[in-house]
């Protein structure tokens, strides 16, 4: 029989081994697992919900594959906007009304996207020469027949829209329940023909009153809109109701020919969609804008352009769908590319990490709102 100090000694060193074991393996899961460190800070500002975040996060250090890990890690810079987005987004935000007047003041100084976004009949004449922004040497006439589709006026210069919805197609917007939020917009921006039907309405909302297209989907879903896609085009137009339709008919010369065509369709068939030329003048303004600010990149994303215009019309802007990394900042589950499928972007063209970190500078500064977390789906 054993004396009783024995036994206590012995559970003692059973207890201290145990522990031990444990906070090795604890501190070793830490250390394996930086990329998600530096996305912790993106939940403290709720501590109700921190605890529960913390649950989940331990269950995907424990559980997750190491490459989903490697993805935030790996990526260029993105370590470094991670660690601005997790640092801005822990502020409350506040519309900051004279950083947002500067700004924007500068902006439109710069790039009168207000009167020149898109082409018209005032700021683009008759006989004219369009020169494209995609490729210096293509040109393109101002002949009557193309100048008659050109609207009058311009479509912002009448008044400020108080409240502007821009909608990014990111796979953040799953499962998000932003789509009431998102729609309850004056005006609400969406990119590249999304899909907004029953299956995405709950997250992404069914409003438009603008949508770009890149003509490329002209070619690849609609047969370059041959007559027996007409009507399939037709009915895809249908979702956005009577919206303007964006379309980048000159900056380069693969995009001309479709996107007058498909003006003529929408025109041909009474569909209430209104196709507007994004006019190159200001693309190229843009463009000089953002690289005198340090962004130098080959060309813009179009849903960064787009907010550009938004900060210039709206008094009020509002992002949602805007996350160019591959986990949610807060559910930690890797994310497809779009909301509704998961086609890579073209990264050579497009340098979304420091694109979003201007927009979380913006942020910052109170003149637009990020949106990453889900919304009150009553709203
Ligand atoms: C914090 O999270 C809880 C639970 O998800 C939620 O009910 C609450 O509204 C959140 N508070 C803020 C300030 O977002
Ligand atoms: C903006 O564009 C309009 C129409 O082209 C022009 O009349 C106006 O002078 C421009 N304003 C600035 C500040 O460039
Ligand atoms: C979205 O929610 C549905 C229903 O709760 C779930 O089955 C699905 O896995 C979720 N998707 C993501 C990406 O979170
Ligand atoms: C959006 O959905 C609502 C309710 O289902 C519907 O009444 C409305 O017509 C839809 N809007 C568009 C632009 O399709």
């Amino acid at each position: 029989m054993r004396p009783p100090i024995f036994q206590k000694a012995f559970y003692f060193l059973i207890f201290t081994f145990v522990l031990g074991f444990l906070l090795f393996n604890l501190t070793l899961d830490i250390s394996h697992h930086q990329g998600y460190n530096q996305l912790v800070p993106l939940m403290k500002h709720n501590t109700s919900r921190t605890s529960e975040m913390n649950k989940r996060r331990q269950l995907i250090s424990t559980n997750a594959p190491q490459h989903v890990t490697k993805k935030v890690v790996d990526c260029k810079g993105c370590k470094e906007v991670l660690a601005k987005a997790a640092k801005y987004y822990a502020e409350p935000w506040k519309l900051q009304d004279d950083n947002h007047q500067e700004f924007t003041f500068r902006l439109s100084s710069k790039c009168n996207g207000s009167e020149e976004a898109i082409i018209t009949q005032a700021n683009t004449p008759l006989n004219s020469v369009i020169s494209f922004s995609g490729e210096s040497r293509s040109k393109a006439d101002v002949t009557p027949a193309l100048f008659d589709g050109f609207p009058k006026e311009h479509i912002f210069s009448s008044k400020k829209l108080d409240t502007c919805s821009v909608v990014g197609n990111g796979g953040i917007l799953i499962n998000s329940t932003c789509g009431k939020q998102i729609d309850s917009a004056q005006f609400v921006f969406r990119c590249n023909l999304p899909p907004v039907d029953k299956r995405f309405k709950m997250h992404v909302g069914n409003k438009t009153d603008l949508v770009t297209a890149n003509p490329s989907i002209f070619y690849i879903k609609f047969a370059a809109l041959n007559k027996n896609k007409t009507p399939q085009f037709l009915e895809t137009m249908q979702a956005y109701g009577s919206s303007y339709l964006w379309l980048p008919a000159f900056s380069l010369r693969y995009n001309t020919k479709i996107s007058i065509r498909a003006a003529r369709v929408i025109k041909e068939f009474k569909s209430p969609i209104k196709p507007v030329f994004a006019n190159p003048k200001y693309h190229k303004k843009l463009h000089s804008f953002w690289s005198s600010l340090g962004l130098r990149e080959a060309r813009l994303s179009t849903g960064f352009m787009i907010v550009s215009l938004a900060l210039e019309v709206c008094k009020r802007v509002d992002l949602y769908g805007f996350w160019p990394f591959e986990i949610h900042p807060e559910r930690f589950n890797l994310l497809t590319n779009h909301y509704y499928d998961n086609v890579p972007a073209k990264k050579a063209f497009h340098a979304m990490p420091s694109e979003f970190e201007r927009l979380l500078q913006l942020h910052s500064k109170g003149v637009l709102r990020i949106h990453l977390g889900d919304c009150q789906p009553d709203f």
